[in-house]
Order: C-alpha cells, then sequence, then structure tokens
C-alpha cells in the first residue's frame, strides 16, 4: 500500500519569487491541442464531485469559436467534511495558479476568476496576495513567460451560501445577482458568465493540470486504475481517532484502510456503523463494505459516488434520526428555494422527520422516498439532486430500526 503523498510532499508553494512555473511553462511549449490530448490521456475526473472528464470539458470549450471565453476556479468548498481545497488554497496556491493558467491557455480564455468561499478567510488573503504579486512579476498579464498567452485574474469573495458551490449559482454570484442555479443545458461552456463560453473547475483538478504538466512528478496516468487515475484528497472526519487530509493514490488502499489505518480506527469502545462517502450529499457505505479499493467504480458499484472525497465515519452511538434531521435541516436551510421540488421537497421532508420525532405520526419510508425521487429528478442543480442521498440510504439500509406509530427507533 503506498500511502505516500504523491502530489503533496514538500514544503508549502506560496512563495511566488522563488517558484519556478515549470508546469506552466511547460505547456506553454505545447500546442492547445497537445494539452488538451495529455489531460484527456490522463483521465483526469473532475474533483469537485461530479467526476465529469477535465479533458473533454477543454476540448468542449476549446473547439467553440469565441473571443469572450472564462475560466472560473470553484474554490467555494460548502459541502460538510470536505476541507480539501481550503489546504491547497492555503498550503499550496502556486499549483491552483498554475493549474488555472494552464487551463485558460488550453481552452483559450484570456480571463479567469476564482471564487473562494468567503469563510475562509486566510485563503483568500492568500490567493489575493499571490495574484497581486505574480502581477507585479508579469506572471499573470500580457504575453506571460514572453509567450502569446495573456491572463488577467481576478477573486470573488464568496458570501456564504452552499448553493454557490453549484457552478450555475457561482456565475450568477459572480455577475453580482443572488447565487441561485440556473437550468442545464445549456452548460456553461456553452453559455456561463455573462452568457459567453465558461470553463467552470474545482481547485483539486487545478491542481492535478498542474501536476500532470509537472515533468519532476510522477506520470499520472501510471497512478491508479483505468477510471481511476491518480491520488485524490481524502478529508477524513467523524467518530477517528485521526481525522485530517490525507492524499491516497486511486486503488492502492481501500476504505477500511482510509479509517483503520489513516484514520487509526475508531475513537473510543464503538464500533463503526457506517461511512459517508463524499460529503452528506452522498448515499451512506455500511461497515461490512468497506473492503473494496478505493475508485469511481466501487462508489458506482455501492450505489453511493465518491463526491468531494469527504470521509465522514460513524459509529453506532448516533441516533439515525437525528443525523437525518440534521442533514434534513441543513438541505432546508442552504437550498436557494428557485425550484419549487428542492424547495418544497426538503421541507417537508424535514417535517416529516420532525412529526416522527415528536410521536406525532409514523415515517412513511414511502413517502420519503416518492418526494426524494421527485427532488432528485426535477430539482435543476446538484444540490436538490443530491439532497435525499444521505436520508432514503438510512432509511433504505436501517429500515428495521424504525418503527411505526411515532415510535423512535430502538
Ligand atoms: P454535473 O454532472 O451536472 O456536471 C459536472 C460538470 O460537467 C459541470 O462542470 C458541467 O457543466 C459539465 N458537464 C456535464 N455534462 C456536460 C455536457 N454534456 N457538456 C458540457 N459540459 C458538461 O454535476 P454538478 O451539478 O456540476 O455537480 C454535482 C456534484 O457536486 C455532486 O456530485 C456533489 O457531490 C458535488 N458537490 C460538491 C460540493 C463541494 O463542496 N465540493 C458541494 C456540493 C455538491
Amino acid at each position: 500500500m503506498n500511502l505516500e503523498r504523491v502530489y503533496l510532499k514538500g514544503d508549502r508553494l506560496d512563495d511566488v519569487d522563488n517558484y519556478h512555473f515549470n508546469s506552466i511553462k511547460n505547456a506553454l511549449t505545447m500546442s492547445r491541442e497537445e494539452i488538451i490530448q495529455k489531460v484527456k490521456d490522463s483521465e483526469l475526473k473532475g474533483r469537485g464531485g461530479a467526476g465529469f472528464p477535465t479533458g473533454l470539458k477543454w476540448q468542449f470549450a476549446k473547439d467553440i469559436d469565441n473571443d469572450n471565453k472564462y475560466l472560473v476556479c470553484n474554490g467555494d468548498e460548502g459541502e460538510p467534511g470536505t476541507f480539501k481545497d481550503r489546504y491547497l488554497l492555503e498550503e499550496r496556491p502556486l499549483k491552483v495558479l498554475e493549474g488555472i493558467m494552464i487551463a485558460a491557455y488550453a481552452v483559450g480564455a484570456a480571463r479567469a476568476y476564482i471564487y473562494i468561499r468567503g469563510e475562509y478567510i486566510n485563503a483568500i488573503k492568500k490567493f489575493q496576495d499571490v495574484i497581486d504579486k505574480a502581477e507585479k512579476k508579469n506572471i499573470l498579464g500580457e504575453n506571460i513567460f514572453s509567450s502569446d498567452f495573456s491572463l488577467e485574474l481576478r477573486l470573488v469573495r464568496g458570501a456564504g451560501a452552499y448553493v454557490c458551490g453549484d457552478e450555475t449559482s457561482l456565475l450568477n454570484s459572480i455577475e453580482g445577482k443572488r447565487g441561485r442555479s440556473r437550468i442545464k443545458p445549456p452548460y456553461p461552456i456553452q453559455k456561463g458568465l455573462f452568457d459567453n463560453p465558461t470553463v467552470v473547475n474545482n481547485v483539486e483538478s487545478l491542481c492535478c493540470a498542474a501536476e500532470i504538466f509537472n515533468e519532476d512528478s510522477v506520470e499520472f496516468s501510471e497512478l491508479g486504475v483505468e477510471g481511476s487515475r491518480g491520488t485524490k484528497l481524502i478529508s477524513l472526519s467523524g467518530d477517528v481517532n485521526a481525522p485530517g487530509l490525507y492524499e491516497i493514490e486511486f486503488a492502492k488502499v481501500t476504505l477500511n484502510d482510509i479509517i483503520y489505518k489513516l484514520g487509526q480506527g475508531m475513537r473510543g469502545s464503538e464500533t463503526l456503523s457506517f461511512i459517508i462517502p463524499g460529503g452528506v450529499s452522498t448515499a451512506l457505505i455500511k461497515a461490512e463494505d468497506l473492503e473494496l479499493p478505493y475508485t469511481y467504480q466501487t462508489f458506482e458499484k455501492l450505489g453511493s459516488s465518491l463526491g468531494s472525497g469527504a470521509v465522514i465515519a460513524v459509529n453506532e452511538s448516533h441516533d439515525l434520526l437525528d443525523l437525518m434531521l440534521n442533514v434534513s435541516r441543513f438541505y432546508m436551510d442552504e437550498t436557494c428555494g428557485t425550484c419549487f421540488p428542492c424547495r418544497e421537497g426538503n421541507r417537508q421532508i424535514n417535517r416529516i422527520l420532525k412529526r416522527y420525532k415528536d410521536n406525532e405520526s409514523e415515517l412513511d419510508f414511502e413517502l420519503i422516498n416518492d418526494i426524494g425521487n421527485t427532488i432528485k429528478l426535477a430539482a435543476r442543480c446538484g444540490l436538490g439532486q443530491s439532497s435525499l442521498s444521505f436520508i432514503s440510504s438510512v432509511i433504505n439500509n436501517y429500515s428495521s430500526k424504525f418503527k411505526s406509530g411515532g415510535v423512535k427507533y430502538a
């Protein structure tokens, strides 16, 4: 098992004056087609949660003939349990910057934005400092490293809305509008920022892109297995002895390794009940299913999703109903309220759970699943579509723990 930090080893990378910018310099020697082919060959998938192939997204954007393209780095990390982008922005901002520059160059964007979660005060300060210094040294600006590539980069600070992690809400927020989602399609690469073609990539995805062009680094496509290449940052939290941020190589560790080796096992005397593998927008995986390698395929097979890589370990002492109420409350508060299924659906789910908790009614599984399916099918953005993943998985896996007639689970 290789638990060595492949990309994140070494010191903090935030000193513009003493950084070599090898990845972007290397990319600038290549044609845009060659860059995109290399990213496609790497099999890099988006690390924000959806896992869309990054090279394909860049290809779509590059093929659009438009002089006003934008590149947007999504640093509005809000998924509960996720703290990987915060680390990258604070400790590896120059990697993020290189990733932004490579992506912008590849797709033909001369303007870029980085949108950082408002609560990430240190990351915002650090990244603005990096932008200012890079501009002074003409690492950002006109004819970067004497090439024909020019880039203007602006930082936008989020204002505390989880929904702005959804790319379309984020674009509205940058435009100064209320952070609420847009209907897709059109996808941002077709009609994004100020109606122009826009590539939105997550912070970690762009760091991976920078590493793909770093000749001193391990070949990305040699890491992991087909369909799950490279490494992944895991934000590990919950009832483990050693919560924290870990970098793993795909397929080289099992889910059990993450809990019992990286996380050093369960805290106290309680045993593991399940994990939430990718933040609260993903379905739980029971303790007995964890002897499988960490890959995109494994999560698909288990009916869940890798999500943002936020693994939350939950022991047997927790009240399942309280966990569901907590998650339900979160979605009820954070829905942007624009689309009816998400706004009303999450409100009704919370009401059903509360009434059950207060012994006012039975827990109607059929109704919950019905509302869940409706939100999944009809909500217009990822927030709504995945809002019932965890709650539905609790009900499907632990139905026998809930009694009808308003009696709380045993
Ligand atoms: P999505 O599947 O709609 O899109 C993924 C990306 O691929 C987007 O950039 C989209 O524009 C692009 N795309 C998809 N199909 C395309 C096509 N045919 N042509 C061009 N581009 C295309 O997923 P979405 O809504 O962007 O993300 C949902 C995920 O986000 C969930 O899986 C959830 O786990 C995750 N998430 C992450 C959070 C975080 O803090 N990192 C917070 C909340 C959710």
